[in-house]
């Protein structure tokens, strides 16, 4: 039986690095211990695993030899009644409920949608100007959750919603404030100015928008409509029982919170890799030059090349570096190591998607690789897998594709800085540091082979 190994280094010290420095610190652990390691972490010890073989077990094991206990940080922000903070049946149900309108064919309902709201968020930029591509993306991306979650319903309430969430989301986007998050000692209500102070205050005022939301639509309520808030206001047990507000409050939150600073992170790196290399560029603009006017965007959606970006952008930087933990139910034989019951254990995204092995110079953003080979879900795997595989997957591979092409059919733009962009942890994110600055220059050069661009879809 093999020893599974791990770095000597003070608990703090470990812990510190991971928060401080995710990337170098999993890299040169992965070169010193290999597939698989011990990291200290702020919940305490996990072993990390990053090769198929163990994720294909794990994944394909959940919830009978692997627990999936709820994330506690996760819990932290959005509450015990969150999907995230659930496991056993309790999760699977949550998960059935949730999961419809997230469902891919749902999608075809928000294509128009998406590629307006790109559209006219983007219009918003001044030509000649600089801007930073996360914010820009950021916007997209919460209006479009906002519309999946909330339905077509807008209102001065849906407004505040969004600008408070955002500045909730702010309180945690640089490492040094997502500290707050990772070390319990600093969680000290000392008054309004006081870092967690200001964090509970503003999670308060988002609270009460939410609240008086869900009462207004309890009272309201219309069994036509198909947004999620309708969906869990009228979901019933097998007692008949529906959600309590608390439980929708929480769940509302996940998906806000799990909706969009994920695919806007995401697409932030998307803006930055195509803009880096002027020969994806050239290939990514010749492909959307081949589409018709008012194409369909399930169209848009299937372009190879357009895929093939988007896929290459979540492998080389994971914007979700872990898995969500798992826990041995039992004493566990795992590839030949051997595993306590009670073991926690967390894939590694980021560490799998920079293997030699799979991906030859992980270094270098190359779409082919996703154009001349298929990949199994234990080898790419940026919406993690088995019983907790990502619910919004769907929604935000749709949603990247069509923001990204509408944004390059629609708008000219350049990198407004040389140096290449490092990635740097956002909150439980890995985004690119500064989120990428760019130029307006205006419309597109015409480089299609039919004079138009993707405008109505
Ligand atoms: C590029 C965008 C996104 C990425 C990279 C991403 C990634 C992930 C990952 C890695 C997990 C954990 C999976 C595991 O532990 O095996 C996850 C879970 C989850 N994601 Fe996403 N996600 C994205 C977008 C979204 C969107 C748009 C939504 C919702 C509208 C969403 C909702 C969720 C939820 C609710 C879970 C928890 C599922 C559960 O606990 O059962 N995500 N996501």
């Amino acid at each position: 039986m093999k020893l599974i190994k791990g770095s000597k280094a003070p608990r703090l010290l470990q812990r510190l690095q991971i928060l401080l420095d995710p990337v170098n610190t999993l890299e040169s652990y992965a070169k010193k211990y290999g597939d698989i390691f011990i990291l200290q972490t702020f919940t305490g010890p996990v072993v990390l695993l990053n090769s198929p073989q163990t994720l294909q077990e794990i994944f394909t094991k959940d919830n009978n030899q692997y627990e999936i206990p709820g994330d506690q940080i996760l819990q932290l922000m959005l509450g015990k009644y969150s999907v995230v903070s659930l496991s056993g049946d309790r999760h699977r149900r949550e998960r059935k409920l949730l999961m419809p309108p997230f469902h891919g064919h749902r999608m075809r309902n928000y294509g128009e949608l998406i590629c307006n709201i790109t559209k006219q968020v983007a219009s918003n930029l001044t030509v000649g100007k600089k801007f930073i591509a996360r914010k820009l993306t950021q916007e997209i991306t919460m209006q479009v959750i906002l519309q999946a979650v909330f339905g077509l319903y807008d209102s001065p309430r849906l407004l505040q919603i969004k600008s408070m969430l955002a500045d909730w989301l702010e309180l945690t986007a640089s490492p040094l404030r997502a500290s707050l998050l990772f070390f319990p000692w600093l969680r000290k209500d000392l008054g309004p100015w006081s870092p967690w102070g200001k964090y509970q205050r503003q999670q308060e005022k988002l609270d009460e928008l939410l609240y008086t939301e869900i009462t207004t639509r309890r009272s309201q309520l219309d069994p036509n409509r198909t947004d999620v808030l309708t969906l869990m206001l009228l979901a019933r047990d097998e007692e008949g029982q529906g959600m309590t507000d608390q439980e929708i409050r929480d769940e509302l939150m996940t998906l806000l919170f799990a909706g969009h600073e994920t695919t806007a992170t995401a697409l932030a790196w998307a803006v930055y890799w195509v803009h880096k290399q002027p020969e994806v560029y050239q290939k990514i603009m010749q492909e959307l030059a081949t589409l018709e006017p008012n194409t369909d965007p399930m169209t848009i959606f299937r372009l190879p090349y357009l895929t093939a970006v988007c896929q290459e952008t979540l492998r080389i930087y994971p914007v979700a570096i872990f898995t969500f933990f798992r826990q041995t139910k039992k004493p566990v034989e795992l590839q030949g190591y051997h595993l306590e019951a009670g073991t926690m254990i967390q894939g590694s995204i980021y560490l799998t998607h920079q293997r030699e092995d799979l991906y030859p110079e992980p270094k270098r953003f190359k779409p082919e690789r996703f154009l001349d080979r298929k990949f199994s879900p234990y080898e790419y795997l940026p919406y993690g897998g088995g019983s907790r595989r990502c619910l919004g997957m769907a929604l935000a591979d749709f949603e990247m594709r069509l923001v990204l092409a509408t944004l390059l059919s629609n708008f000219d733009m350049e990198l407004a800085e040389n140096k290449p962009v490092k990635p740097q942890r956002q909150g439980i994110l890995l985004g690119p540091k500064g989120g990428v600055k760019m130029l307006m220059k205006g419309k597109p050069i015409q480089l299609q082979t039919k004079p138009h661009s993707v405008t109505t879809v």
